[in-house]
């Protein structure tokens, strides 16, 4: 585990740590401040120095092939479900792709920068910011900590160990070609799974409601006039 009190992105330095070691698979980095906290699709991760949980972890799951990598999003989404529910934290909710909800606010985001060999992820840099102790936020869209949930004051190195746990339980369950598992919970927490709801894509209003989520991670939606229609991240947007 390598604590460091200020960088720029927890995922970038275990990145270049890689670069010239051997680090064993779960090596955690953690932080109190990213000075280029990075979220998904280039935007930035905003988190108030030492209120909240930042790190990033490696793994090596060699055995998974690059068109079926959304399985590790969903592992590590279900993972930070069970640790809140460890906290008795209610209304938790995946929002596709692999955001973590509370009620209609984000609480956690996930970045995993995968690297590959042939068609075999080799390196899977996975990337967690939730937050925990911050009251104010300043530019994040919708963001919501626990605290603001529970008027509690969280220990960040306490919340990280129950959270690595977990990880390592449900990438167990990887191992064991038990996905079954893993889809199950992602399915069963999937935020906005029921009824129909407000999307844009290509600058189109439309309601439709969720079907399914490929292997491939594109959300599968069928609008109503049962139209079935498929979306990568990004091509599509919750209204
Ligand atoms: C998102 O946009 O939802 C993903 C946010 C991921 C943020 C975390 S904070 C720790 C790790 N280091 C980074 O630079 N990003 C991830």
């Amino acid at each position: 585990m390598f604590y460091i009190p200020e960088i720029n992105s927890t995922n970038d330095y275990l990145k270049e740590l890689l670069r010239s070691q051997k680090l064993e698979e779960g090596t955690i980095v953690r932080t109190d401040f990213q000075t280029a906290g990075k979220g998904q699709v280039g935007n930035n991760w905003e988190s108030e120095r030492g209120k909240n949980l930042l790190f990033s972890t490696v793994l090596y799951p060699d055995f998974v092939e690059i068109s079926y990598s959304f399985i590790l999003s969903k592992m590590v989404s279900v993972a930070i479900v069970d640790t809140l529910l460890a906290e008795n934290i209610e209304n938790i909710s995946i929002k596709w792709p692999n955001d973590i909800y509370i009620g209609d606010k984000k609480l956690a985001g996930i970045l995993i920068e995968n690297s590959l060999s042939g068609n075999n992820i080799t390196q899977c840099i996975i990337g967690i910011g939730l937050n925990l102790n911050q009251e104010q936020f300043a530019c994040a869209p919708n963001p919501v900590s626990l605290k603001q949930i529970t008027g509690k004051e969280y220990r960040i190195e306490d919340f990280l160990s129950s959270l690595k746990e977990n990880i390592f339980a449900r990438y167990q369950a990887m191992i064991e070609s038990d996905e079954a598992s893993i889809n199950t919970d992602y399915f069963k927490y999937l935020y906005r799974k029921k009824g129909f709801h407000q999307y844009r894509a290509n600058d189109e209003f439309f309601e439709a409601k969720i079907k399914t989520v490929l292997p491939t991670g594109q959300l599968v939606l069928e609008t109503r006039v049962g139209e079935v229609k498929r979306f990568y991240f990004k091509e599509i947007e919750f209204i």
